[in-house]
């Protein structure tokens, strides 16, 4: 069995990583070895609580170096502390990656299985050493969008996403779930009088969102009852870091030999773990809605049509049916009035599953 070190595994997509684990059972099939970055050499309840295990130090090139794989779902910084320090010492060993550093390297491959398998296989045959998860949104996307691109048939697209607020971090998540309860607190009693004036509360609620103590310390704004059309950092190109992934990974993923034309505007919104997107595509040529619904429902065993009518999108392409769950629904298909060959498609995904720990987890598996 291959030695397998986890570090991160206690944040939000390590522990969404290992929950997943655990439900497939393999952990049956390596050797676990659980790093921390500040309570090392402590035991610690591990996996569910079912054991107990002294935890290595995770800045310990010796105790890392004894690893056949790594994964790290510890972020950036520590992938940029430690990922170079244990390759400059002839480190051989698999790294699998949850965090964005290192995705664009040469040496390095983006993974998402059920869209890119033949070529991580090719890669893994070659030599590669280092796989990393893709950005949520482009992983997400390619599920549900994978019957398009690959049969080729996308000219170009571009997406509004509705970003969950899990993709910030944890301590972001909590922060939008703190908004809600500051404002029902300060609204309670408006709220269930016998009349209440909707203007009226409106405008308090309006008036709390600049309160000094509303909580936004790390958004630095509202996010319930508002939006953020703002993800990552400024490019110079007018892009956001996150609207330049887009592009930029999709077409490695995909290994693109001409580029294909992505752009769009990602928004931060106040849900809690589902990322949506809606999709404006331009299609090479005029096929009809029906031949698009089999071949996006062929590419990958996640993806679900749903019927554009009122009733079933409501309930099924929804943030609140998708969480915690690995389905892709896609909803919305119809042709725009622009012309035959202009598509437009909503979709939604779990942001920690399919769009940060499950393309690792099934990384592992191709390397036990
Ligand atoms: N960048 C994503 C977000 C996180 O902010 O939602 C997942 O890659």
């Amino acid at each position: 069995k291959k030695n397998v070190g986890f570090i991160g595994w206690r944040g939000m997509v390590g522990s969404v990583l290992i929950d997943r684990m655990l439900e497939e059972k393999d952990f049956q099939n390596i050797n676990s070895v659980f790093f921390s970055t500040s309570q090392f050499e402590e035991y610690h309840y591990i996996l569910n609580n079912q054991q107990k295990e002294r935890l290595r130090n995770a800045y310990d090139i010796e105790q890392l170096k004894e690893m056949d794989i790594i994964i790290s779902c510890q972020g950036s910084d520590y992938t940029e502390k430690m990922y170079f320090k244990i390759r400059n010492i002839g480190w051989q060993g698999y790294w699998i990656d949850a965090a964005s550093s290192l995705r664009m390297n040469t040496d390095t491959l983006i993974v998402l299985d059920p869209i890119n398998k033949q070529n991580i296989i090719q890669a893994i045959d070659k030599g590669i050493k280092t796989f990393v998860g893709g950005n949520c949104t482009v992983s997400l996307m390619l599920l549900a969008l994978g019957g398009l691109f690959q049969n080729n048939l996308i000219d170009w697209l571009n997406v509004s996403t509705y970003q969950a607020a899990s993709g910030a971090g944890s301590a972001y998540m909590l922060e939008m779930i703190q908004q809600m309860n500051f404002i029902c607190q300060s609204i309670q009693k408006d709220l269930f009088t016998k009349t209440p004036s909707i203007l009226d509360i409106e405008k308090k609620i309006t008036r709390i969102f600049n309160e000094k103590n509303f909580p936004k310390k790390n958004f630095g704004v509202a996010l319930t009852g508002s939006l953020i059309p703002w993800i990552d950092a400024p490019l110079n190109n007018q892009q956001t870091r996150e609207e330049w992934k887009i592009e930029a990974e999709t077409n490695k993923i995909l290994n693109s030999k001409k580029n294909i034309n992505i752009d769009g505007i990602c928004v931060r919104v106040a849900t809690l773990r589902c990322h949506s997107q809606s999709f404006t595509i331009k299609l090479k040529k005029d096929i009809s809605i029906r031949n698009i619904e089999e071949l996006l429902l062929e590419n990958n065993q996640w993806v679900t049509i749903i019927p554009n009518e009122e009733q079933l999108t409501k309930v099924k392409l929804s943030p609140v049916n998708v969480s915690g769950t690995l389905s892709i629904p896609v909803g919305r298909l119809r042709k725009l009035n622009l012309g035959k060959k202009y598509l437009s498609i909503f979709s939604v995904g779990d942001q920690l599953l399919w769009g940060a720990a499950e393309p690792l987890r099934r990384m592992l598996l191709l390397l036990i």
